[in-house]
């Protein structure tokens, strides 16, 4: 791993051209509680819809968040979902000037329903016909423009109709007279057109397709390796293995890079992660297998959190220094019932509190101190980056919802973290089920509406009253110059 830190500062600024099938990822957070008097199915209601990058978008967020340039290059439909795809791509700093619009058809549009943290249904929108050959001449045009000036490239293949054969070896042909190195996430069977790319990254479901064989075994996987290798004309075949990490191969033969041991939210986009990180490395002059020691830390990481999500540089350094006590205290909700219902039969007594705790300030680890000396065991809820969003506005929140849980899991009289995603804690508190809700603030406890739920819950609710001017509004207001 120490070969591997030397790197990190090398990813920032550096320039890499993402082509592929672009999507827009929607996440509808609903509330199930009534079943459809029209059919046995449940009804969602609303609480909120999300939009971020998806398929190649989201690798080029990636690569932005491991401090990356990317040049993004797909398709986009002239239409709504187009727009919402072009705000989020910028949102995650992601240029969109070399997207092409194709008013042949839609955006693709990945729309999922999501009730209690769990997948209900997902619902497709997209076109998978192949592009026609006057968009293909323009995506051609664009790549010929920009290889020359990029330090690395990503094809990321969604079998969504853009990466055809012939846009797929007019770019390998590109990185090869540019000698720039070049990494696809393949698709379906046909490697044949990957032929003369640097790496290929298929998961172990996409090899075992590719190579015609089953994978069940170390023997199975090396022998699926080897003919893809063959069949595909790539120096390297990294097949990813989801929570057993990766194997490399190349012609001398295999390098296994187990996976580290994590909490697991979400392992959708993992993949993605797992490209955007290993081109960036190669792109900094990291040798395959050094980059993919990287690509298998980030992708680590980012199965960690919830939806569709990327893991920044900052991530990275933390996790390489091996920084994790205070990352122990993050839980995520069901491990948090458990936690708490041992604790409880323990007979610890357990003080709860929420909130968006952004730019921690002494008036919030005051409280915090306060509240833990009530019991034995403080848990804090810390409000998700959307769910701070839709409370707090566009701009906020100022620090990420990971760094804003470990900041407050670093205080030694905080014992559990756990980040919701709705906008009040009332699922949470169920979970829980606190002897003592504390509220930190100008509040009245009758006021406070999850006061009923908490005494019903055999809890009670108190308030710790702020230190008078202490708030992250003022910081922000004396920071942009206003007195305080
Ligand atoms: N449970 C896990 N624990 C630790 N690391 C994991 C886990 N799941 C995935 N990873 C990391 O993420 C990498 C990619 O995961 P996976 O093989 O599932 O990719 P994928 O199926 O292409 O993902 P995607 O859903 O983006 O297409 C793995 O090689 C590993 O490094
Ligand atoms: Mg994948």
């Amino acid at each position: 791993m120490d070969k591997a830190r030397k790197y990190l500062p090398e990813l920032s600024g550096k320039k890499v051209m993402v082509l592929g099938d672009l999507m827009l990822d929607e996440h509808i957070w609903s509330k199930v509680s009534r079943i459809s008097p029209e059919a046995p199915v449940p009804i969602a209601d609303v609480l909120r819809i999300t939009h971020v990058p998806g398929g190649c978008g989201n690798v080029a967020a990636n690569v932005a968040a491991l401090g990356g340039i990317p040049y993004l290059v797909g398709l986009l439909g002239r239409d709504s979902s187009g727009e919402k795809l072009v705000r989020a791509l910028e949102k995650q700093n992601v240029s969109t000037g070399n997207l092409i619009i194709d008013a042949d058809r839609p955006t693709i549009l990945k729309s999922r329903i999501i009730a209690a943290s769990q997948h209900v249904i997902r619902v497709d929108r997209e076109d998978r016909s192949t592009v026609s050959p006057a968009v293909t001449k323009k995506l051609i045009k664009r790549l010929s423009e920009l290889a020359p000036k990029m330090d690395a490239i990503i094809i990321s293949d969604y079998e969504k109709g853009t990466v055809t054969a012939e846009v797929c070896q007019a770019l390998i042909r590109l990185a090869k007279k540019y000698n720039k190195p070049l990494a696809i996430d393949p698709k379906g069977f046909n490697y044949a057109k990957y032929r003369g790319a640097t790496v290929i990254t298929p998961n172990l479901r996409e090899a075992a397709i590719a190579a015609r064989t089953a994978i069940v075994d170390d023997k199975s996987l090396s022998q699926a390796g080897k003919i893809l290798l063959k069949h595909a004309g790539t120096r390297f075949v990294l097949v990813t293995r989801g929570k057993d990490g990766m194997t490399l191969f190349d012609k001398s033969g295999s390098t296994y890079i187990p996976a580290i041991p994590r909490e697991v939210f979400d392992i959708t986009g993992a993949g993605d992660t797992v490209i955007a990180t290993l081109t960036l490395s190669l792109a900094a002059g990291a040798p395959i297998k050094t980059a993919a020691i990287l690509a298998n830390l980030a992708g680590s990481i980012v199965v960690g959190k919830i939806g569709t999500a990327t893991c920044s540089l900052d991530e990275l350094e933390v996790t390489l220094e091996g920084r994790e006590p205070a990352q122990q205290k993050i839980k995520n909700r069901n491990d948090l019932a458990s936690i708490s219902k041992n604790l409880k039969n323990e007979g610890a007594k357990i003080i709860f509190t929420n909130g968006c705790f952004d730019l921690l300030h002494l008036g919030h680890v005051r409280y915090l101190r306060e509240a833990k000396k009530l019991g034995d065991i403080l848990i804090i809820g810390v409000n998700s980056d959307d769910s701070v969003t839709a409370l707090k506005g566009p701009d906020r929140p100022y620090i990420h919802e990971l760094e804003r849980a470990e900041i407050l899991a670093s205080l030694e009289c905080v014992d559990f973290v756990t980040i919701f995603h709705e906008l009040r804690p009332d699922n949470l508190i169920k979970i829980v089920r606190p002897d003592i809700h504390v509220k930190g603030g100008d509040y009245k406890v009758a006021d406070l509406p999850e006061k009923k739920l908490v005494e019903s819950l055999g809890g009670k609710v108190v308030v710790i009253p702020p230190i008078k001017g202490r708030s992250t509004t003022n910081i922000v207001a004396k920071i942009l110059g206003g007195k305080k």
